[in-house]
């Protein structure tokens, strides 16, 4: 702990040039000492993470010569990471979010090699055993919303078909609300899984995603706020496409136009991802039925890799 009569309130050491009871911010000795601590390890792969990670943040705390306050707030910070999180919000990974960290994992992870469709983030609001839909339902559960029409196919990267491949989806609704958002309501929206038919096509009608801030009352969004950075995440609809044989595809289709596209919270936009939505006046709809208020319509060819060019 800081003591008052070592430290000034900013957690600075009293009296400007260290004293001789501070260690020196570059003490190779005691970072040695530490990585050297995890020699024993019976994981090799263990070892060589664990003396990385000791590596990097003695030299990023060194870098910044961390004050004892910062190191104290740092503390609080990750001590609240864990008070915020149960088993619905998983504020660890907010924050391995906003910092850029879940998309170097993905990419890590998962190469992909054009055509292959890219994957982005999984997000916190995927729920499993969604409702079971036919090609041509309306998964929407009566979110409101614009409607729209979504299409598309799923090929592998010869561009044959995928039938039977399971797809996973889930949007917001008009409000840039989830359904799992809505507490006081027990409903299902904007969520359902569907497989594509022999040609390897899907269609679904529900409505238009609207972009919506990441969850902001937690540590993560105090983080956001000390950096004046944005919590928005530009429109988009989840999918997470599974076939055997083929690697799991996690990714979103982002609809393009959207204000916040360039300025993602979570940095998981990517060019590839953007779609149009193209807006339609009152009319027939793709479905064939006659619509008397504005619609929209998407259609998206996902590709997928097999496991065996060594994808997920
Ligand atoms: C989402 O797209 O649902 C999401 C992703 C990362 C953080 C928060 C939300
Ligand atoms: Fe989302």
């Amino acid at each position: 702990m800081m003591t008052a009569d070592t430290h000034n309130s900013d957690g600075a050491p009293r009296g400007g040039a260290p004293g001789p009871f501070i260690l020196s911010t570059a003490d190779g000795a005691l970072t040695e000492r530490v990585l050297d601590s995890f020699d024993g390890a019976p994981s090799t792969r263990y070892r060589e993470v664990m003396r990385s990670l000791v590596a990097h943040l003695h030299s990023f705390i060194s870098d910044v010569s961390l004050t004892q306050a910062e190191w104290e707030r740092a503390v609080s910070f990750v001590t609240r990471l864990g008070q915020v999180s149960d088993d619905k919000r998983q504020e660890t990974i907010l924050l391995s979010d906003v910092l850029g960290l879940s998309m170097l994992v993905i990419g890590i992870n998962n190469p992909v090699a054009a055509p292959a469709t890219e994957s982005t983030v999984f997000g916190p609001f995927f729920v499993d055993h969604s409702p079971a839909y036919g090609n041509g339902e309306d998964i929407s559960g009566g979110a409101q919303g614009q409607p729209c029409f979504y299409s598309g196919t799923v090929r592998d990267v010869d561009g044959a078909p995928v039938s039977d491949a399971l797809l996973e989806i889930w949007h917001s609704d008009e409000d840039g609300n989830y359904d799992v958002q809505y507490l006081d309501r027990q409903v299902v929206q904007g969520r359902g899984h569907l497989r594509t038919n022999a040609q390897g096509r899907f269609w679904f009608t529900s409505v238009l995603p609207e972009p919506y801030p990441i969850p902001q009352d937690g540590p993560v969004g105090d983080l956001l706020s000390a950096a004046r950075r944005s919590p928005m995440r530009p429109a988009h609809v989840h999918f997470m496409i599974q076939a055997p044989g083929f690697a799991t595809l996690v990714t979103h289709v982002f609809r393009d136009g959207d204000r916040y596209l360039g300025d993602d919270a979570v940095f998981g936009e990517k060019a590839s991802l953007i779609r149009s939505f193209v807006h339609h006046d009152p009319g027939t709809a793709p479905n064939g039925t006659s619509l008397d208020r504005d619609f929209y319509s998407m259609h998206y060819d996902f590709v997928l890799q097999r496991t065996s060019d060594g994808a997920g």
